[in-house]
């Protein structure tokens, strides 16, 4: 059994994520910290702490981490996850609020108590680059780091540039300079297992309660999408990634590669550029049919 720790702009995919990984016996959770991406701070802080406690899991430490980027530029994604980051669902408050710790702290001090950590991270980097900074004896603690960001291909918020990264270039710029062993999700493999209505509709999600909170959570990226692809459609990048820290044999096309980012304050900014070298695994597809196994355990959660 894995244990993790995520780090999270929550965010309709990142909650469905983080269902997963609660759900799944591979992998222990020992915290989450939040970070603004998606949405504001204060409203990511709210959606993870009110999903923990919609599903009796109180006992896992929030983390408040970083408000803005590096550089303090605030890039949001309302548009696809809603005005809360929830696609306007309001879960009923239990009263669980983050800890005292800030993020960078949290993660240090739950790294260097469970050694051999994952790291998972699905919201911009800007935590994770601070903690590195902050604790250069971090990286020793942590086993490896699955990060959902960047586009080889095809990006999201541009024609190049994949909303994760491009929310905090330099903070993945950091976390690629780092030497934690990372492996990344990028934007294309999302784009190889977009889930159509019928998809959605077909998962049998009806009669359970994480089912259906998946359902109404999908209605809003899907009326998004609808707009730009004029098809009912809802991308699934935090899920893919939380797939493979489960389950590695669902990466069904890998690269190995270097990564750089632009950070030039051009139409590139943002770019994760691939160049010479092999130190970043990137796992260009994710098998849909071994993911949507894996996705259709939420609803045994309770
Ligand atoms: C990433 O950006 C966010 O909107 C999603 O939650 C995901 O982490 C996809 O580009
Ligand atoms: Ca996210």
């Amino acid at each position: 059994m894995k244990k993790i720790f995520i780090d999270s702009d929550c965010g309709i995919d990142d909650a469905v994520a983080i269902m997963m990984a609660l759900v799944s016996p591979e992998v222990e959770v020992s915290g989450i910290s939040a970070v603004a991406g998606n949405v504001a701070l204060d409203l990511v802080v709210d959606n993870i702490t009110r999903l923990l406690g919609y599903f009796n899991r109180e006992d896992i430490p929030v983390f408040k981490g970083a408000s803005t980027s590096l550089l303090g530029q605030k890039i949001r994604a309302g548009g696809v996850h809603g005005d809360n980051g929830f696609g306007d669902v309001k879960l009923p408050h239990t009263g669980k609020t983050a800890e005292a710790l800030l993020a960078p702290d949290g993660l240090y001090k739950t790294a260097k108590e469970n050694q051999g950590l994952t790291l998972v991270a699905i919201g911009p980097l800007t935590n994770i680059a601070i903690a590195l900074n902050l604790y250069p004896d971090l990286k020793d603690y942590i086993h490896d780091m699955v990060v959902m960001g960047g586009a080889i291909n095809y990006g999201n918020v541009t024609k190049f540039a994949e909303f994760n990264f491009a929310a905090d270039p330099e903070a993945a710029q950091f976390v690629i300079d780092s030497g934690v062993p990372l492996t990344i999700v990028p934007w294309d493999a999302a784009l190889k297992a977009m889930f159509t209505e019928d998809d959605i509709n077909n998962l049998g999600f009806e009669d359970s309660k994480a089912g259906k909170l998946f359902l109404e959570l999908e209605q809003t990226p899907m009326k998004y999408f609808e707009k730009i692809f004029g098809g009912k459609i809802a991308g699934q990048p935090d899920p893919l990634a939380m797939a493979y820290v489960i389950d590695e044999t669902t990466a069904s096309y890998r690269i190995k590669s270097n990564l750089k980012m632009e950070l030039t304050n051009n139409t590139m900014r943002g770019a994760s550029v691939t160049c010479a070298g092999s130190s970043i695994d990137v796992i260009m597809e994710i098998d849909k049919g071994k993911f949507s196994t894996i996705l259709k355990r939420i609803k045994a959660l309770k």
